[in-house]
């Protein structure tokens, strides 16, 4: 059985007294329904996805209890004179899971490209993260009936340089860029057919990482509509923005996986 997933991207937001607030809700939450089972229900797992500056904060606070975190990007480089970035080895010192990379607003807005993604990606596995590795095309290229060529260019980028292996571990979240913080979400059907060609080009690599890998959809998820999203066969749980940012919809999502 894979593994399912509801994961928070609070992007650039937050406070130490609304962070605090939050984790704790999300937490308690998180932990009352794990609680129902002898020691956690472990095919599925909740996390947050945090600006790197507050892990400290997350890792302090979120440490005993059931819902794990992460960072939403690190370096393409390791170490050295590069003002302002933060390594995936300094990421996993705080007791990362995972990290998201290749956002769309990072490849969008700061120009992280297919080959930046995949440094960054292989700097977050030899630092022991699991890749949150995004993938997803825009309005005008689903328009053009180019969403298959992006998605699989995007996913290329990280085969050619790693091998169907590297996706071994790895967490995909498929993001239609028109669906992130629009309230567009796409239909289960339209992002269920998604994931299934995602399925089945990765089982040409390696039938057991197909069989295995989580494949989140993300974009408008909100308590609303996770549930019908979430039955979908190849829909493993959900990569959430805006409505993680808010305990009772994010924990509503979480209750819907
Ligand atoms: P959204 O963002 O839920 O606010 O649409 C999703 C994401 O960008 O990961």
């Amino acid at each position: 059985m894979r593994k399912r997933f509801v994961i928070g991207n609070w992007k650039l937001n937050g406070g130490l007294a609304a962070n605090a607030a939050l984790l704790d809700k999300i937490n308690l939450g998180v932990g009352i329904n794990a609680g129902k089972t002898e020691a956690g229900d472990q095919s599925k797992s909740c996390g947050v996805c945090v600006p790197s500056i507050y892990l400290a904060q997350v890792q302090h606070q979120l440490a005993d209890g059931f819902v794990d975190w992460g960072a939403q990007d690190v370096s393409r480089f390791a170490a050295g004179a590069y003002t302002g970035e933060v390594s995936a080895k300094m990421t996993a010192e705080f007791g990362c899971r995972y990290t998201i990379v290749g956002h769309s607003e990072r490849r969008a807005v700061f120009g992280d490209s297919d080959a930046a993604v995949a440094e960054k990606f292989g700097n977050a596995k030899n630092a022991g993260l699991a890749p949150i590795l995004c993938v997803g095309e825009t309005l005008e290229e689903r328009i053009a009936g180019r969403t298959e060529i992006i998605i699989m260019r995007q996913l290329r980028a990280i085969t050619d340089k790693f091998g169907g292996a590297g996706l071994d571990g790895v967490i995909l979240a498929y993001e239609p860029v028109w669906a992130i913080g629009t309230g567009k979400t796409a239909t289960p059907a339209e992002a269920e057919a998604v994931h299934a060609f995602l399925r089945a080009e990765i089982s040409k690599f390696d039938l057991e990482i197909a069989a295995n890998i989580p494949i989140l959809y993300g974009g408008s998820v909100k308590k609303s509509n996770a549930t019908e999203l979430f039955a979908m066969p190849n829909i493993d749980g959900g990569l959430i923005g805006g409505a993680s940012l808010v305990a009772e919809e994010f924990l509503g999502i979480w209750h819907a996986l």
